[in-house]
């Protein structure tokens, strides 16, 4: 009785869809034991995984570093680098419906990992830096026959920089959050979001579950 009730609570409606999100953050290594990384949990993509799956969708989960475990039905893919992530990405694009990148990818890596660690010994410690690719930008360019969600994290000017960011990459919707604003952002369970289409109509909501966010994004797919 119980099954049935919740089975018919969740529209099927991306039954026959194959959706590729991306979450969690990237770990750009300096040495073998440090990296440049960030703060994203990866509750944001794996509550997108979750719904998603829960709609019907065939979901391909790849994930950075995070203790979450896979929701049911999902098939999960771990990478550490953004190099890695966009390898996965890129072998598994065949027939997709829709890319999210909810992903926090590292923007910056170490010129040269050391293969040892740095000891403090070694005078001050100076990492050169340079771009790691950027997965969101080829999925714009090399756009296919999906739709395309990237996420913005911006903490002043959110809407001029995200429409920026939508139309330079070629996204059909972008999903904008402000870490600064009470319960957003990084770690929590809730999120604060925003979410812009290519013809500029704009959505806001109020604070809710990053769940309850995930089925919103996914409402606009
Ligand atoms: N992203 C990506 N590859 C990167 C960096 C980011 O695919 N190397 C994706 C993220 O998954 C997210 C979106 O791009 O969907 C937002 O990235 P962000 O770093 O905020 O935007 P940038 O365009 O890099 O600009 P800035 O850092 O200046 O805000």
């Amino acid at each position: 009785m119980k099954q049935l009730k919740l089975l018919n609570g969740v529209k099927k409606d991306l039954e026959g869809k194959k959706i590729l999100i991306t979450a969690g953050p990237t770990y750009e290594p300096i040495d073998s034991v440090r990296f440049i990384g960030n703060y994203s949990s990866g509750k944001m993509g794996f509550a997108l995984a979750k719904a998603a799956s829960q709609r019907g969708a065939e979901v391909m989960l790849i994930s950075g570093p995070t203790l979450l475990k896979t929701p049911r039905n999902v098939s999960r893919i771990d990478i550490n680098t953004a190099a890695e992530m966009f390898e996965a990405v890129k072998g598994h694009l065949d027939g997709v419906d829709a890319v999210i990148m909810s992903a926090a990818v590292a923007d910056f890596k170490p010129k040269d990992i050391k293969s040892e660690k740095i000891k403090k010994t070694e005078s001050n410690l100076t990492i050169e830096t340079e771009k790691t690719i950027d997965i969101l930008e080829y999925l714009g360019k090399n756009k296919k026959d999906y739709i395309l969600v990237g996420f913005a994290l911006e903490t002043r000017n959110e809407s001029e920089y995200a429409i920026d960011k939508l139309k330079r990459k070629n996204l059909d919707l972008i999903v904008v959050n402000n870490p600064k604003i009470k319960g957003a952002g990084f770690g929590t369970d809730t999120n604060v979001i925003t979410i812009i289409d290519k013809e500029l109509k704009t959505e806001s909501f109020d604070r809710m579950t990053k769940f309850e966010a995930a089925n919103k994004i996914l409402d606009r797919i």
